[in-house]
């Protein structure tokens, strides 16, 4: 029997490694060709102590206080030396992957299906059998090239891996590199290059409330974080805000009614600004946070979209006087 770990390293890398029962982390990704921290491999010096944020693990009790203290164990530390695993987990490395002597893998895919949602939004997924050993956590992105340059756009993805294919859900910038090639040369067939998995934004373990906060294609990281949470449930409600600036903008609402369905605690609000809109919710995300969702800070907020509204819902907290027990965030943030 083996496990899979996520190492998310400092620099944003994130690599996984496959750990058998019995094996420690460190030896497993000694294994695999990654140096993580590591010094007396005996739980004696600390070297090695990370952050898990997911799993259940042994520790064993073969290690000094020195290295690894109760108050420490208590907040998620471990140490990779002693760690042995009970199911998957996440770990964040205290150093960057250059130092671990790894690096982000590359991937060789094609174009499956590209396709305007509307004359503001593309669909873009990609296909290949190198996409079989490819492993994110949903929520990261990744970079693609840009076919014809040597020019890459960070994409978060919008669904798990399935059968060697993922997908995204990009806005179509007007006058944008990539728009360009999505919207007027893309064919299912075109060759493609991405570079990852990368990003601190992902779903954690669900302990409490969520509130998710989308904006415009910023919908994406959610959708893939709702087909997980599809598949493993959830025993605290999740509410998500998809606000976007005009009608067109809004997509994926009959795959958002398939989660309703699927997810007993999930329910959604979308919202348009465009005073012009036809949409009955109009105005802004934070226009259309309830108290109910803030459940007096004992929530967790993920929020993606463009750079203004991080800083909107950043200030609408603030004037709440709300401090979320967490509060994720990525910024879709122009590259150019
Ligand atoms: C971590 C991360 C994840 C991302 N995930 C996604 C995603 O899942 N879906 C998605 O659609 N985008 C995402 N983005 C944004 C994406 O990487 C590109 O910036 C965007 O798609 C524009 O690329 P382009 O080549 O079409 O335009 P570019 O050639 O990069 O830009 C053309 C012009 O448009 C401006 N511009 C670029 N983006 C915007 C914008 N959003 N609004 C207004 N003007 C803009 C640029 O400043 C430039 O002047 C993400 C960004 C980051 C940092
Ligand atoms: S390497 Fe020294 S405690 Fe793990």
């Amino acid at each position: 029997m083996s496990y899979k770990v996520a190492l998310n390293f400092e620099d944003g890398v994130t690599r996984f490694i496959e750990v058998d029962s019995g094996e420690t982390v460190a030896d497993a990704a000694y294994r695999q060709g990654i140096n993580i921290p590591l010094d007396c491999r005996d739980g004696a010096c600390g070297a090695c102590k990370c952050l898990a944020e997911a799993g259940r693990y042994d520790l064993g009790d073969n290690y000094i206080e020195d290295a690894l203290s109760e108050a420490e164990k208590a907040e998620g530390l471990v140490l990779t030396c002693q760690m042995r695993l009970e199911s998957d987990c996440v770990l964040r490395i205290p150093a960057s992957s250059e130092v671990c002597k790894t690096e982000q893998a590359s991937y060789e895919a094609l174009i499956s299906d590209v396709r305007a949602l509307s004359d503001s939004v593309i669909s873009l997924s990609i296909k290949g059998a190198s996409l079989a050993r490819l492993s994110f956590l949903p929520g990261q992105y990744v970079n693609l090239r840009v076919p014809g340059s040597d020019q890459t756009r960070a994409y978060s993805f919008s669904s798990l891996p399935q059968d060697g294919e993922v997908s995204f859900l990009i806005r179509n910038v007007p006058g944008g590199l990539m728009s360009g090639y999505l919207s007027r040369q893309a064919r299912a067939g075109d060759a493609m290059t991405l570079t990852g998995p990368l990003g601190s934004f992902y779903l954690r373990e669900i302990r409490r409330p969520l509130l998710m906060l989308a904006g415009g294609t910023g919908l994406a990281p959610f959708t893939a974080m709702l087909e997980k949470i599809a598949e493993s449930g959830s025993e605290h409600p999740i509410h998500l805000i998809y606000g976007v600036t005009h009608d067109a903008d809004l997509v994926e609402m009959d795959r958002l009614e398939e989660f309703v369905a699927r997810i007993p605690n999930f329910s959604f609000t979308a919202c348009v600004a465009s005073p012009e809109s036809s949409h009955p919710h109009k105005g802004y995300v934070t226009q259309h946070i309830a108290p109910v969702h803030l459940n007096d800070g004992e929530v967790d907020i993920y929020l993606c979209g463009p750079p203004p509204m991080v800083e909107a819902v950043n200030g609408f907290l603030r004037e709440q006087g709300i401090q979320p027990a967490n509060f994720h965030y990525e910024k879709f943030a122009a590259s150019v």
